[in-house]
């Protein structure tokens, strides 16, 4: 297909030239430079945010299975497609860059960096979220895969049942021929020797975990199914035969689209305090030195809206990362939570961003809680920006995909909030686009609202000195 002057439709912005085909590896096919740069220029004119289709704007990326994306779910993932989009700008953002995603979650950057030839930088606050990452972005042999696998099925034929994991209500979750399964399954993936394949079927085992499991699919926390939709006879071991088969055709997909000499880091655990790259699973004391990045595409979470950690319990806890009592732990660590002790609420009621600081006060008049949450989620962002900033080269970008949300009835408008934040901090906004999506968000109910469209903020700044911020 050649996509020289092939136009496009971009719903409301005007059709746009795409540069000719130009490879940068069997996953990048087309530079998109000339689009990024006509949407620049649109924006630099107009200074009015634009509706876009990233699907559309990267058309050649059919939606569904590419490489090791979807090896395990994990509640609101980035669309491929985002990444996707400014990663293939090699005439914008230059060649063999280092690309960063503090709030990784489970890799999508990290692996869109690895297909497009660039080095991966990535951190997450979640254990569950960071071993799946790695696991996306490690290249395995894909014959050493199938080899294991028979071995881990006769091992499981030899095994007996462990002591039962610490996971909350594990009876509630799990059948007691399940826990047996799930149990003799673990104890057979501990024994492989090699770590990046033990991790590999790890990640396997936790998506077994979810699906063996006595929680509704369609929600990303676990509520029990419906009685009448509670399945009988569910088999650990064949369900995690068939996850594995398709994880390892994933993993030959990635080797075909990817190359040998690609290099990742994990720097660390709370995008507020990058550490330097340490070995993927262990932390370094030493931060992350000024500079060093030259492009950060990230989607934080929503304010107070997030689950990530209720949503990973299970898995959590089957892996032995997180018990039923580190549950809470993990999740003060995390930003945007849902939960805040009510010692704290008196003293976090102020903002570092005027604008919202009069719907904190009418936030506040309905419900002191969630008064106390945005705010805090508002100045934690802070400190994540700051961070951001610190870590980018000059002129490096920041692509920032947030959302705005609903609390207590009034607009949280994070977009907003965290643009100005951006500002203070030498990060000035050069794009700002609008994406419609199917909705992010997390979903704990299975309501009406579930399928709705939701809005996504795709913001571009460009980091300059501050002698140059007017
Ligand atoms: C919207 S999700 C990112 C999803 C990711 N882009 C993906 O495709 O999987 C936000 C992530 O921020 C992480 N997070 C929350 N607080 C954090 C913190 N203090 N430092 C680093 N990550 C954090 C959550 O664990 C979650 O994985």
């Amino acid at each position: 297909m050649d996509l020289n002057a092939f136009n496009i439709n971009l719903g409301a912005t005007e059709a746009i030239a795409l540069d000719a085909k130009s490879e940068i590896s069997a996953a990048y096919e087309y530079d998109t430079t000339l689009a990024l740069e006509s949407i620049i220029k649109e924006y630099a004119s107009t200074g009015e945010s634009q509706t876009l289709s990233f699907r559309s704007l990267v058309s050649w990326i059919k939606v569904g299975e590419r490489a090791t994306h979807y090896i395990h779910p994990y509640p609101a993932k980035l669309l491929p497609q985002i990444a996707h989009f400014f990663l293939a700008a090699r005439g914008y953002f230059g060649k063999g860059i280092k690309v960063l995603d503090p709030f990784g979650g489970t890799g999508t950057v990290a692996l869109e960096t690895l297909l497009s030839g660039n080095e991966a930088y990535y951190s997450d606050a979640n254990p569950l979220a960071r071993l799946i990452a790695k696991v996306k972005i490690t290249r395995i042999d894909p014959s050493a895969l199938t080899s294991e696998l028979e071995i881990i099925k006769f091992s499981y034929k030899q095994s007996r049942a462990k002591k039962a994991p610490d996971v909350v209500n594990l009876e509630k979750w799990f059948t007691p021929d399940v826990i047996r399964g799930l149990s003799r399954l673990k104890s057979s993936i501990e024994k492989i020797e090699n770590l990046d394949i033990r991790d590999f079927f790890l990640v396997v085992f936790s998506a077994t975990v979810r699906r063996s499991s006595n929680a509704d699919p369609r929600l990303s926390v676990p509520v029990q199914r419906k009685p009448s939709n509670v399945r009988k006879n569910v088999s650990a071991i064949e369900i995690f035969s068939q996850q594995a088969e398709l994880s390892i055709q994933r993993m030959n997909a990635l080797i075909s689209l990817s190359s040998e000499d690609f290099k990742s880091h994990n720097v660390g655990f709370d995008a507020r305090q990058l550490k330097k790259p340490a070995p993927w699973n262990s932390e370094s004391q030493k931060q992350l030195a000024e500079g060093t990045i030259d492009l950060i595409i990230t989607s934080p979470p929503y304010a107070g809206a997030q689950k990530y950690i209720r949503a990973s319990s299970l898995s959590l806890g089957w892996l032995g990362m997180a018990g039923s009592g580190d549950l809470k732990g993990l999740e003060n660590q995390s930003i945007g939570r849902e939960h805040l002790p009510k010692s704290v609420w008196s003293t976090s009621f102020v903002s570092s961003v005027p604008a919202a600081n009069d719907l904190i006060v009418r936030v506040r008049q309905k419900n002191p809680l969630r008064a106390a949450i945005i705010a805090t989620y508002i100045n934690e962002m802070e400190s994540c920006i700051a961070e951001m900033s610190r870590v980018l080269a000059e002129n490096g970008h920041l692509v920032l995909i947030i959302g705005n949300n609903e609390v207590c009835g009034e607009i949280f408008s994070s977009s907003e909030y965290l643009t100005t934040i951006a500002e203070k901090h030498e990060l000035v906004p050069v794009l700002k686009a609008v994406d419609e999506i199917k909705s992010r968000g997390l979903m704990t109910k299975r309501n009406k609202t579930a399928g709705l469209i939701s809005r996504e903020w795709v913001i571009l700044f460009k980091k300059v000195s501050s002698k140059d911020v007017k």
